[in-house]
């Protein structure tokens, strides 16, 4: 348990108390007075406030650029912070600062701050991106008057120099750390140690990667007195591989889901590369995305689909599991016992008779939310389907199968006939709402659409309309 926390600013050891629902956006700015992290939209959305954080082992123990608008002090404790103070080195820009300049990649330099930022966590991953890998870092960082060329050109000219974090980078503000006290944040290591927390403080809020619970909490300006943080126990950290599974800990993040799967399950990575943007990516977890039980959310579909089960724990209930597709019940109400908390995901592997896809439809390919998300497993004998998942997301209160979808492919060719019966299916199904993102009839027919698309991707017919 602490009030306080510790971490190390562009190398510098910081200790300070401090509400643990503080952002770090305010923390950086208001009480450690450094400045040139900006805020733009305030939910993780424009990369602004773009920061490089290193968790213990998590994301491979590395630097990953991370929002810090919505992200709070309790996720920082025991981390290792850079902000764009850090990345010059003995007085010198760094090579990207210096062909930023050079390029004519800022105009109102709003932007300019994370943009360098999320650019740095790219080049110390990877030294020699590609120009897509480029593309995907920025993903997250909005810039509206530049332009993105002469920032993607820069970061190519860059690449040529090996990127750095000074171990002794200059810290340009003057540390002067404001206490400001309240709230309880607790770091469980273990099970045992979370469950037992989570019984005696049940008004407690579980924090994983934040980068739902902060997008809520700027928007209603909600105080949490008491965090309970999961990302420090070891058995919702954990990535175990079997010749025939994944089981994934809840506390294991998007980041670490696509380092794992992107051989096996193409599809399904080409869907987590679209999930937010790096930032979001090297937060969020797995858990925390079934966890919100949003009807909208990116990662049920495709579990549910390729089978997984998901295990939970109590203090009272011990551990239990189910097929995940039983734990959505209603609209944000779930199968999760009293004081109960996500401990892991089990993901089947793909087996050679086997196929999996999944499609995404928003309304921009980077950064959105779906409005539509379809994801379908299927056993295969030649072209006859001998068993099959499908699995949609914003048809429905919840993720949802389309059981009626199956039943008319059961059995049956993935030909047009059998397809054009299932996509009739698709009404019988769901009753989808209409919602800015789309209406109840748009979403009837690109959900049955995408039957068609899966027709032609099986059959090896491109349909990839975009690619990264
Ligand atoms: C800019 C932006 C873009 C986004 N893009 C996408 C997207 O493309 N697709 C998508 O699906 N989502 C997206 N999201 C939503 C979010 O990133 C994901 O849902 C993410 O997986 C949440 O994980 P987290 O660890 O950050 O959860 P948190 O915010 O920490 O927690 C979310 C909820 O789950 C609960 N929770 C967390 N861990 C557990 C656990 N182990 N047991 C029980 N409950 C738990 C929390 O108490 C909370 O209620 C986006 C968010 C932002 C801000
Ligand atoms: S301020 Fe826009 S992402 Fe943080
Ligand atoms: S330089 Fe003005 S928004 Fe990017």
């Amino acid at each position: 348990m602490s009030d306080a926390i510790s971490f190390k600013l562009n190398g510098q050891s910081v200790e300070l108390a401090v509400r643990p629902d503080t952002t770090v956006l305010d923390l950086l700015r208001d009480q450690l007075g450094a400045r040139g992290t900006k805020e733009g939209c305030a939910e993780g959305d424009c990369g602004a406030c773009s920061v490089l954080l290193k968790r213990g082992g998590i994301n491979g123990g590395k630097f990953n650029a991370a929002n810090a608008c919505i992200m709070t002090a309790a996720q920082i404790d025991d981390a290792e912070l850079v902000t764009v103070e850090g990345l010059a080195h003995n007085g010198s820009l760094s090579a990207l600062q210096q062909a930023m300049a050079e390029n004519g990649s800022t105009q109102c330099g709003f932007c300019t701050p994370g943009i360098v930022v999320a650019l740095e966590g790219l080049l110390l991953n990877k030294p020699a991106p590609t120009e897509d890998e480029i593309h995907d870092a920025l993903a997250g960082n909005l810039c509206r008057c530049t332009g993105y060329r002469p920032i993607v050109e820069a970061a190519k000219k860059a690449a040529s120099h090996s990127a750095n974090v000074d171990d002794t980078p200059i810290m340009p503000v003057e540390i002067a750390a404001k206490t400001v006290s309240g709230g309880t944040s607790y770091y469980p290591n273990n099970l045992n140690e979370l469950v037992q927390l989570l019984e005696s403080n049940p008004e407690a809020t579980i924090l994983a990667g934040g980068t739902d619970l902060g997008v809520h909490r700027a928007a209603y300006e909600t105080d949490w007195d008491s965090i309970i943080s999961t990302a420090h126990v070891k058995e919702l950290r954990v990535i175990e591989e079997t010749e025939s599974s994944w089981t994934f800990g809840a506390a294991v993040t998007w980041a670490e889901v696509l380092d794992r799967v992107a051989d096996d399950l193409p599809s399904f990575a080409t869907l987590i590369r679209r999930f937010g943007s790096t930032q979001i990516r090297s937060m969020g977890t797995i858990g925390g995305n079934i966890g919100t039980a949003s009807p909208i959310g990116d990662g049920p579909p495709s579990l549910i689909a390729l089978g997984s089960t998901i295990t939970m724990a109590s203090a009272t209930g011990g551990t239990v599991s189910m097929p995940l597709e039983e734990f959505f019940l209603d609209y944000r109400k779930t199968a999760m016992p009293n004081k109960g908390v996500i401990v892991s995901i089990t993901v089947p592997r793909i087996k050679s008779d086997e196929v999996f896809r999944t499609y995404k439809i928003s309304k921009r390919y980077d950064q959105d939310i779906s409005t539509v998300c379809g994801a379908y497993w299927l056993k295969l004998d030649g072209d006859k389907i001998t068993d099959l998942r499908i699995a949609y997301g914003g048809m429905a209160a919840i993720p949802k199968r389309a059981s009626n979808v199956e039943a008319a492919l059961q059995g049956n060719l993935l030909d047009e006939e059998h397809v054009q019966a299932a996509a009739k299916a698709m009404a019988t199904d769901f009753q989808p709402l209409t919602d800015l993102r789309g209406t109840s009839h748009y979403r009837n027919k690109i959900a049955a659409g995408l039957l068609t698309r899966l027709m032609h991707d099986v059959r090896g017919e491109s349909v990839e309309v975009m690619s990264l």
